[in-house]
């Protein structure tokens, strides 16, 4: 039997608890650089004889990351073609002279009312037909070319500006795409550019007509003049229409983003390009988007998101003040794989934010805990939204570092702290983790346009996967449909209804443990059944055939052996005999050599099992985390942090880990 490997290397009998680092830890003599820490500052939302003192207490607490401009359009160009730089050379030279680098945004998320005013119709257009109207942000649509070149002037404009600035070290393009429901949109322009690329794909509306097979319901077309984007319908839209449709608005953020990278990248070389990611988001391809940039970056706000999604009561009970222990390192993972290993946090929630139904504040310790975990995934830099509260607008009641009073919040000692522990820890190098989760963005649209079953949604089946795998101690790499997966010691996709090409061709080359998840190959890239039914070519590697698939309504589970089959159950006919089965006798996952097909959604003690077995077969050893305990390992060193609110035995290193606090132990190889 193979030896169990723990991954690289075990933890020294030295076991260093968070707040002994003063004394434990060494400065690293690694060139590569430690995870920065920065806030996101609004220079044009205070006096301008506040900005010195503002940036001298930024670096004074430990920050050397400032991004700014992001929404500053209207003071930028009050009136077309009126630009007033002044007041923004003062404010980069000033936060510049207190030795902090920034990261300067694009103001393209909010178009002032001069320019809606000239082009009325740039706002995007919602599926009931309603214009989005000016008052707030994100109010223009991807699709319009007129607002296209407005975002490509303005972004000339400001790299000429300030593209060699020698304070400005990163760009943000525009700031989180998509965020307020705003990718989709059913404009005029939309339907014309849609319209374009429909003909770009099939060349001819008969080739359209076949392809969505719309003969169903005499919906053929004549010209591709006559398709209309898929709202407005009576019922439901033909579900190829909407994949194509998703698709297409996917790609018109990508081209969108693109010209922005191509002006900021030729005007202002050597500069980092990024864009603000955000959390639980699938509406475009962010590994598409992240290909064009330099280092992806996402906002995170884990109090929010548990609120704001599909964590039940218990969760969203136990974990509010420090959000469930996966939300924070699920991104981190995710957004890690979109561009290259390269990522940071552009924002971090530092105390409650104002847009949850629930707002409460995060435990004292959870800031310093969200920062060092980001850094133990390998983010180059961690930023806070925001330095100081805002007491006007719309997000007056949001934390800040700094209260609306410049009196320091609770937070600020945690940034300082954990400012601290990172620089005497030192750069961190990830390495490739045992486990890779594959991800994919069409996945998540395929199952919300013919979902099939209420509960069938596609980010909470993968996070269950994910958690799944960090309960049992494992770091996961969640990675692109078409990555490569050779070098892992698992893979695990959790569902994949339309394989891309070549993704059978890279399982087969495999000889590690596969778990592949129900509805994978269930459809071909038009949105039908394929021929022989799903798996489709996945067949090659178990063989079954789904005969059929039934949703189970919530509350309903069907029974095996110590575990449930819950929201989705598929009939399976196959030759092999089934590893784990209903107690009714119907199989539900089968096991052809080192893959395995489970054809239902597994609830925890199922996945368990298989990711034990799994690890078992590979020769990885498991560690059964307590509640609220995860892990991670960079090259050197392993991090646990304690999302619960009481004191946790980490049995592994015996140490006990205050809530909401983490524990770090220097790896020996
Ligand atoms: C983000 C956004 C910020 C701010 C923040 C509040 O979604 O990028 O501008 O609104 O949320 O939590």
């Amino acid at each position: 039997m193979t030896p169990a490997k723990t991954g690289r290397g075990k933890p020294n009998a030295l076991a260093i608890a968070t707040r002994d680092v003063e004394t434990a830890y060494r400065p690293s003599a690694s060139s590569r650089k430690a995870m920065k820490l920065g806030c996101c500052y609004y220079p044009e939302h205070w006096p301008e004889d506040m900005w010195e003192d503002d940036a001298r207490r930024m670096a004074d607490m430990g920050l050397s990351l400032v991004r700014i401009g992001e929404f500053a359009w209207s003071r930028i160009e009050p009136e077309s073609g009126q630009m007033h730089w002044e007041w923004l050379d003062r404010a980069i030279d000033t936060l510049g002279n207190a030795g902090l680098k920034i990261i300067l945004g694009t103001p393209t998320a909010t178009p002032p009312k001069w320019l809606v005013d000239t082009m009325p119709d740039m706002v995007a257009i919602d599926e009931q037909g309603q214009p989005r109207g000016f008052g707030s942000r994100r109010h223009y649509c991807f699709s319009h070319n007129g607002y296209r070149a407005e975002a490509r002037r303005i972004t000339v404009a400001m790299a000429e500006r300030y593209g060699d600035h020698p304070a400005i070290a990163a760009w943000q393009t525009d700031n989180e795409y998509g965020c307020h429901d705003t990718v989709l949109s059913f404009s005029d322009a939309a339907a014309g550019r849609f319209r374009a690329w429909l003909e770009a794909r099939y060349g001819t509306p008969h080739a359209l007509n076949e392809t969505w097979r719309n003969v169903f319901w005499s919906m053929e077309y004549r010209s591709f003049a006559e398709v209309d984007p898929p709202n407005l319908t009576v019922t439901e839209a033909n579900p190829a229409h909407w994949l194509d449709y998703r698709r297409f608005a996917s790609d018109e953020v990508v081209s969108f983003n693109r010209e922005q990278v191509d002006i900021l990248s030729k005007i202002s070389p050597n500069r980092d390009i990024t864009h603000n990611f955000m959390g639980f988001f699938t509406e475009f391809d962010h590994h598409d988007v992240g290909r064009d940039i330099d280092l992806a970056t996402w906002d995170s706000y884990p109090l929010g998101f548990l609120e704001q999604f599909w964590f039940d009561g218990d969760d969203k009970r136990d974990y509010m003040r420090q959000g469930h222990p996966d939300i924070a390192a699920f991104h981190h993972d995710l957004y890690r794989g979109c561009s290259n290993g390269r990522w940071g946090v552009m924002e971090q929630q530092p105390g409650p934010v104002n847009w949850a139904r629930f707002n409460p504040a995060p435990l004292p310790g959870m800031v310093a805990l969200w920062t060092m975990e980001a850094f133990a995934h390998g983010a180059e830099f961690t930023s806070y939204f925001r330095w100081r509260q805002a007491p006007f607008a719309q997000e007056q009641m949001h934390a800040g570092l700094l209260r609306p009073d410049g009196e320091e919040a609770q937070a600020a000692d945690e940034v300082r702290e954990a400012a601290r522990v990172i620089e005497r820890l030192g750069p961190q190098q990830t390495v490739k983790a045992p486990a890779a989760l594959v991800f994919s963005y069409e996945a998540a649209w395929v199952c919300g346009i013919q979902p099939q079953g209420g509960s069938f949604r596609y980010l909470e089946l993968v996070y269950g996967w994910y958690s799944a795998l960090r309960r049992l101690g494992f770091d996961v790499d969640i990675v692109a449909a078409d990555a490569a997966l050779d070098g892992y010691e698992m893979v695990f996709v959790p569902t994949l209804p339309i394989a891309p090409d070549g993704f059978v061709k890279r399982l087969s080359a495999l000889d590690c443990p596969v778990l592949i998840g129900p509805r994978t190959g269930s459809k071909t890239h038009s949105f039908s059944i394929p021929d022989g039914l799903a798996p489709g070519g996945l067949r090659d590697l178990v063989p079954l055939t789904i005969a059929r698939v039934e949703s189970l309504r919530d509350g309903v589970a069907e029974e095996g052996d110590g575990f449930e089959v819950m929201r989705w159950l598929e009939h399976i006919e196959s030759e092999l005999v089934p590893e784990f089965a209903l107690k009714s006798g119907r199989g539900v996952v089968f096991r052809n050599e080192n893959y395995r097909y489970c054809g239902g959604w597994p609830d925890r003690p199922l996945l368990t099992a298989l990711i034990k077995r799994m690890s078992d077969e590979t020769g990885l050893a498991t560690t059964v985390l307590p509640k609220g305990l995860r892990i991670r390992r960079t090259a050197t060193h392993q991090f646990a942090f304690n999302y619960s609110s009481e004191p946790v035995l980490f049995e592994q290193t015996g140490q006990t880990i205050a809530p909401a606090s983490f524990a770090i132990t220097a790896l020996t190889t």
